[in-house]
């Protein structure tokens, strides 16, 4: 079987960016997978104002596909609103990365969803209310 992570996620699966805890995030989620048991827990700031996302990190219990995803979509996701930031997709994170192997698509879907689930808890501690599907284009 071929190797199969290209260069830009194995650079992303050997450093990751925005790895970590915040202490206070406005809004944290943690997403498990029945298929491994491995999970995704991705933290955020939120400037009231502006609703932008000011800090972003996470930290992942998964495989490179995992690790990679959640480096690229706290990339993605940092400086943006959180209207923007609930926008981004699997696909958009994958195709950041250069293609990720289908047969991990799932692990890198679970940072997505991490990302989602962050974003839902933001809007249920403010009053507001959000869909997650990360599946939805
Ligand atoms: Fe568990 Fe990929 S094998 S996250
Ligand atoms: Fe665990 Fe892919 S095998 S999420």
């Amino acid at each position: 079987m071929p190797f199969p992570y290209n260069d830009i996620v194995l650079e992303h699966f050997r450093n990751p960016r925005n790895v970590g805890s915040l202490e206070h995030p406005d809004g944290k989620a943690t997403e498990g997978s029945p298929a491994c048991g491995d999970m995704v827990t991705v933290y955020l700031q939120v400037e009231p104002d502006t609703k932008k996302i000011t800090d972003i990190k996470f930290e992942s219990y998964g495989c490179a596909s995992n690790i990679a995803t959640g480096s690229i979509i706290t990339e993605l996701a940092k400086g943006k609103t959180i209207e923007e930031a609930k926008k981004i997709t699997w696909k958009e994170a994958s195709e950041a990365l250069g293609g990720l192997p289908a047969i991990k698509a799932h692990c890198s879907v679970l940072a997505v969803e991490g990302l989602r689930s962050a974003i839902q808890n933001y809007e249920e501690k403010q009053g507001l209310a959000v869909s997650k599907d990360p599946t939805t284009e």
